[in-house]
């Protein structure tokens, strides 16, 4: 499937010189939302993983299905000050501002076998604090799968220590 086609740009949002993907038109059809949802699923093929961590807020959309599909748990790495119980936290720069992370601190068991999933791997502050918020648990970051990597911002770089699997480049 042409996943592309289903990806519109948005320009100048959410500021001036930003071309945002904007993945809505994917998850309105059907057909490419559950073909992505497979698209992800595939990547992990026959991996053991305990959790699979989905990152707030887009990561939302695609991991627990993904942790549902695989027998795991689903953890939610969500912005500061919206997990109820004790957490760890990381601080991050995003492409445009930066924020902290974090998750709670029984998300993770020692020698988990993790997944994280975001939809989107632009600078990869994002997803390196998700993997150093695993490790500080003792969990084992065993693949990242993104639907999207804007290569030319070089987050793959960041992430370089792990698995990566992106249906779509740009
Ligand atoms: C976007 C996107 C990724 C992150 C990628 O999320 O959904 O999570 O940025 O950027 P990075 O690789 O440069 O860190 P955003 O923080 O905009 O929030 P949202 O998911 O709640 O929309
Ligand atoms: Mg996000």
């Amino acid at each position: 499937m042409d996943f592309a086609s289903y990806i519109r740009d948005i320009e100048d949002f959410p500021k001036p010189g930003v071309v945002f993907k904007d993945i809505t038109p994917l998850l309105k059809d059907p057909k490419a939302f559950q073909k992505a949802g497979d698209a992800l699923l595939g990547f992990t093929h026959n991996m053991q993983i305990d959790k699979v961590v989905g990152v707030d807020s887009r990561g939302f959309i695609f991991a627990p299905m993904l942790a549902q599909k695989l027998g795991a748990g689903f953890i939610t790495v969500r912005k500061s000050g919206k997990l109820p119980y004790s957490t760890i936290s990381e601080s991050y720069d995003l492409e445009y501002g930066t924020g902290i992370l974090e998750m709670h601190s029984d998300a993770i068991e020692k020698g988990d076998r993790v997944l994280v999933h975001d939809d989107v791997l632009a600078t990869g502050g994002t997803a390196q604090a998700v993997c150093k918020l695993v490790e500080k648990l003792g969990g084992e970051v065993v693949q990242c799968n993104f639907l999207i990597e804007l290569t030319f911002l070089n987050g793959a770089e960041k992430i370089k220590g792990y698995p990566k699997e992106v249906l779509l480049q740009y």
